[in-house]
């Protein structure tokens, strides 16, 4: 009997998510159906529920839903508790599991793929919001030098690093909050944008010499050169997008769920191409 699995969101019907289940279904044989579920904004429980008494398996979950998930789940992963947020659940045995994979995607996306090594770098990361909460254990297990997260709200920054400083053993030289205007002066290996997706058009106030030579500039943002990203190759970074972090948190899913590790490389370049 086909599994079924689908995306819920709203948002959701430009999600790339059921063309990349759907291939790793194709190449691992698995007996799946992908589908998208467009939930109304105050209607996201209902439709979670109706798709698991349906004999739905699994949903991921996309904005604005990613909190409603994690209350909806019974039990949470290490990931989801740390980021306070759940993209992926699985329904079994009359329970609800919560999984966090977006964090994890980064990882994955920038070492397997980008070849950018994290431990021992100084990573900057512009942001404060789910985003960051998102990839911030993935990246602190990766032991780099220091992270610092930079936003326009001050306040909101430091939010973050109190929520992880119980994890900043994981980062030799600790995890620190910054205004944009005070990362003059300071030179990062790796620069991701984790402002809201949104906001492709809008740059945050970078120095032009923030990046150290060889420094990665990681975009969440897919699909499309955004202004950080232009910005970033003309100060002497390598610049990319965030396609490779998407395929990544989805086979992390598919392995939730199915527990078979889909290859992720051919994905990425299918849907490079497309
Ligand atoms: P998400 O869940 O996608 O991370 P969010 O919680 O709304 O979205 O967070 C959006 C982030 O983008 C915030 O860090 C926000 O900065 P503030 O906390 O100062 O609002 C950031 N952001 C939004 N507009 C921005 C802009 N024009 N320049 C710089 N940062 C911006």
């Amino acid at each position: 009997m086909t599994d079924h699995y689908a995306v819920i969101g709203n948002p959701v019907e430009h999600s790339l998510s059921p063309a990349i289940h759907a291939e790793f279904a194709r190449a691992t044989g698995q007996d799946i159906a992908y589908g998208t579920i467009l939930a109304p904004l105050d209607g996201f429980r209902a439709a979670a529920l109706a798709f698991r008494n349906g004999a739905g398996r699994g949903l991921n979950v996309t904005l604005p839903f990613k909190q409603e998930a994690w209350r909806l789940a019974d039990t949470h992963s290490a990931g989801a508790r740390a980021a306070g947020a759940v993209n992926t659940l699985k329904f079994e045995d009359g329970r609800i599991a919560g999984h966090n994979t977006d964090g994890v995607g980064l990882a994955r996306d920038l070492k397997d793929n980008l070849g950018c090594t994290i431990r021992g770098r100084r990573v900057l990361l512009m942001g404060a919001g789910g985003a960051v909460y998102g990839v911030m254990e993935p990246l602190l297990r990766e032991l780099p030098q220091l992270v610092v997260i930079a936003n326009r709200t001050l306040e909101k920054a430091v939010a973050v690093v109190g929520h992880f400083e119980a994890l900043q053993k994981f980062a030799s030289h600790g995890v620190s909050a910054r205004t944009y205007a005070a990362l003059a002066g300071s030179r990062f290996d790796i620069v991701v944008n984790a402002t809201s997706a949104g906001l492709a058009d809008v740059m945050p106030p970078l120095p032009r010499d923030i990046f150290a030579p060889g420094a990665l500039a990681y975009e969440m943002v897919y699909g499309r050169q955004t202004l950080f990203m232009r910005f970033a190759t003309e100060n002497g970074a390598r610049a990319v997008d965030g396609l490779g972090m998407l395929v990544e948190q989805a086979a992390e899913s598919f392995f939730i769920w199915r527990g078979v590790r889909p290859a992720t490389r051919p994905v990425i370049d299918m849907l490079r191409k497309a």
